[in-house]
């Protein structure tokens, strides 16, 4: 008989320097939530610690890189000693990568996965015994629309993203009877600094894919949903109906521009999908 917990009441939000993860954590810290806000640079946390501090928020902010294993383990820890035990994990750090594939290397993919994909496996296998121990816990994992369906360009972030959401799944099942549940978030386009962050395969735009690379991103821009990327908040408001309804489905995709591509895909098979994405962004090539 599998036993799970109603309300949170200490969370670990990865990625809460800025965009959505620092939305995320205020969003918990406002709804009455004690939140560890990992950063990877607690010199950085200004914003969030100043607003934390005028509205008199329990959030803490702790050193937390989570392509760094000592990282990860010695924030979990700090977390433990300091509040006891950890009710949420909110998997949200992570990094873009707009590129062809076949100019994509090594490295920046590397980085990619480490970021987007071993991190939240790090940080799964440091909190996954405190919330076994507790009979209790929820994992939320900050993915994307890119981990249903990948787009040209977008082929190695979305593969993190696929590989990220295939983790979770798995997981779902291997911990429900443990009172632990998982949830998966599927943003579309926010704004936030994602985009500008992004590491770029082609920098200096000259490669054979760069015209049609400028032409798919012109015309996914003006999609619904991608032509007013949406507020930060409406996704914290989103990891925290995740975090705290015990009735809340595996995925759910969030913005005008998932929910879309969500259902499209859901009702199409490949080739109708193929036919629509096309048609609607006028990329015949
Ligand atoms: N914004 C969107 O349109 C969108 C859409 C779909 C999915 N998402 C997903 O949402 C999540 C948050 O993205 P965002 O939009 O908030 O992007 P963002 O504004 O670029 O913020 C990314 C956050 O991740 C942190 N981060 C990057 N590498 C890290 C590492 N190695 N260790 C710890 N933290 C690290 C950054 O910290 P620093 O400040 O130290 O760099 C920053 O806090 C990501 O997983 C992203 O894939 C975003």
């Amino acid at each position: 008989m599998c036993v799970r917990p109603p309300v949170m009441a200490v969370a670990l939000v990865t990625g809460a320097s800025r965009g959505l993860g620092l939305a995320t954590a205020l969003h918990f810290a406002r709804m009455g939530g004690r939140v560890v806000a990992g950063v990877r640079d607690p010199a950085g946390a200004d914003a969030l610690l100043r607003v934390s501090a005028e509205e008199g928020l329990a959030l803490d902010v702790a050193a937390l890189d989570v392509t760094d294993p000592t990282s990860v383990d010695t924030a979990v820890a700090g977390l433990l000693e300091r509040h006891g035990g950890l009710d949420v994990l909110v998997n949200n750090a992570g990094l873009g990568l707009a590129g062809a594939i076949e100019e994509t290397g090594d490295d920046d993919a590397r980085l990619l996965f480490e970021t987007n994909v071993l991190g939240p496996l790090r940080l799964c296998r440091a909190v996954l015994p405190i919330m076994r121990g507790q009979g209790r816990g929820v994992i939320v994992n900050v993915s994307s629309i890119a981990g249903r369906v990948a787009a040209p360009f977008g082929g190695v972030y979305s593969a993190t993203k696929f590989a990220l959401e295939a983790m979770s799944e798995a997981l779902h099942y291997e911990v429900g009877c443990f009172g632990i549940r998982v949830a998966i978030i599927e943003p579309g386009a926010f704004a936030t600094g994602f985009h500008d962050s992004r590491l770029v395969a082609d920098p200096d735009d000259v490669s054979a894919y760069a015209g049609r690379r400028r032409r798919w991103e012109a015309a996914a821009a003006g999609l619904p949903g991608r032509d007013r990327p949406g507020d930060p908040a409406a996704v914290a408001a989103a990891v925290y109906e995740a975090a705290t309804n015990e009735d809340h489905p595996l995925r759910r995709p969030v913005g005008t521009d998932a929910e879309l591509i969500a259902q499209l895909r859901h009702d199409l098979d490949d080739a109708s999908f193929e036919h629509t994405v096309r048609s609607a962004l006028d990329f015949w090539d």
